[in-house]
């Protein structure tokens, strides 16, 4: 690879495999960082015959020698941060403050935040509901925008000073635990939650030390979520609560970009399943409820990583992917998930909806009924490492995609190893 840095970002509505694409890429960087979201984001790696699930902590951990920051703009579940390195470590990662860094930047989820989840989607009965993850990611970044949410920064201080912080914040939930007749929250409560940072101390540093740390290193920058689940340009209001574009890092993490980062051309990498998932509710145009749905369901194992949840799945829409190239701004495409269509008599590929929009985010379902091309379907692409292993009509299938979106593939994962991929780059 050339480039100095590269995105890697969902062009679907998540699940796209970017964990997997993350590890495969790392150990050409020196740094892996996240820089939205928090841990309703779910990747699961599989690598040297293990399975790893990684939530908040960023796809490069698994890689020696590499550096993973969770950024600013990231929302910070510390009980959960501490679980997962338990987790992973007990699964034989190496994590310590070496090659994790947390920016302190970051807010923090308590338990008022997930308890509101849960409310929030409880009350907006089974047919209103967003089908968040419930880790409180929408009400702790509601609260950052309302300038009450705490910062890990906000713990190195005075507790009379935070004390004054969390007495601003409960001021909010306490009104709303008035309201729904449920017992009010104590200050002291919030503070003995917050205890467990102690032992996350070290990993903690300001954007100018990890800054620092990271000048002149080559860095991927992972994106969680996808195009589709953007607050801003998603299917709203059926998105998640932070901006999953690429350009996310301009406005989250510039301190730990150069100038001569900026001015250079980045490798925008998307990341697209050969089919299409969607957890949660909202429009998802190629959608099949019938046998094909639950083949794809069950061959892929798409199930939520977060929330074991069945996905719902489709054929691949490129109208959905073509509005995330203009939106994100991708120059390549890492194609996910291919041997998973293996076997196949026909497939087909969404190139148009019945009532043309050019947004189809602001679209209902009536007005994305799919116009399908039909395609041959192909033998065995599982394993494959290099192009020759495919057959013509595999082959077909990847020239199609390649000419409706207009940007390269190249990288085409074929299996759910690291090393199952062919690389094109
Ligand atoms: P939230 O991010 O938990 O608030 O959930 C909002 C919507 O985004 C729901 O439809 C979730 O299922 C979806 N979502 C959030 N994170 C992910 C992810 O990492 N993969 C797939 N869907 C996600
Ligand atoms: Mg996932």
């Amino acid at each position: 690879m050339k480039e100095k840095n590269v995105i890697v970002a969902g062009m679907q509505w998540g699940d796209e495999g970017k964990g997997k694409i993350v590890d495969y890429i790392a150990s050409k960087f020196d740094a892996v960082i996240r820089f939205q979201g928090g841990n309703n984001a779910g990747h699961t790696v599989y690598k040297n015959d293990k399975c790893y699930k990684l939530s908040i902590i960023p796809s490069g951990v698994l890689t020696t020698n590499t550096i993973n920051v969770i950024g600013a703009g990231c929302v910070l579940d510390i009980v959960h941060l501490n679980n997962e390195i338990e987790e992973l470590t007990k699964n034989g990662a190496v994590i310590s403050p070496d090659n994790l860094l947390i920016s302190s930047k970051c807010n923090i989820i308590l338990s008022i935040h997930k308890n509101l989840d849960c409310i929030h989607e409880e009350l907006r009965g089974i047919d209103d509901k967003i089908g968040t993850t419930c880790k409180g990611i929408g009400p702790c970044y509601e609260d950052k925008v309302a300038r009450r949410g705490l910062k890990l920064y906000d713990l190195y201080g005075e507790t009379a000073s935070l004390k004054k912080k969390i007495d601003i914040l409960l001021m909010h939930h306490n009104i709303i635990m008035k309201g729904l007749e449920k017992p009010l929250y104590k200050v002291e409560d919030i503070i003995s939650e917050l205890s467990i940072i102690s032992s996350l101390l070290p990993y903690i540093k300001d954007n100018d030390k990890i800054a620092e740390i990271l000048s002149n290193r080559s860095m991927i920058f992972e994106g969680s979520q996808g195009v589709m689940l953007d607050n801003d340009h998603g299917t709203y209001p059926f998105v998640t609560s932070s901006n999953t574009l690429p350009n996310g890092i301009f406005t989250n993490i510039p301190d730990l970009l150069s100038s001569d980062d900026i001015k250079n051309d980045y490798m925008k990498l998307g990341v697209i399943k050969a089919y299409t998932t969607r957890v949660g509710s909202g429009l998802l145009p190629t959608e099949e409820t019938g046998i094909l749905g639950n083949y794809l369901q069950k061959q892929g194992n798409e199930f939520g990583t977060v929330s074991g949840r069945k996905r719902r799945c489709g054929w691949f829409d490129a109208v959905s992917a073509q509005y995330a190239i203009k939106i994100g701004k991708f120059s390549h495409i890492a194609l996910t998930k291919m041997d998973i269509l293996d076997g196949l008599d026909k497939v087909k590929i969404c190139i148009g909806y019945k009532d043309k929009c050019d947004d189809i985010t602001i679209n209902d379902a009536s007005e994305t009924i799919p116009i399908y091309e039909e395609l041959d379907g192909w033998g065995a692409t599982h394993h494959a490492k290099s192009l020759d292993q495919l057959d013509n009509n595999a082959k077909n299938y990847i020239k199609r995609i390649e000419v409706l979106l207009g940007i390269p593939v190249v990288l085409i994962s074929t299996g759910q190893e690291n090393n199952d991929i062919i690389d094109l780059i």
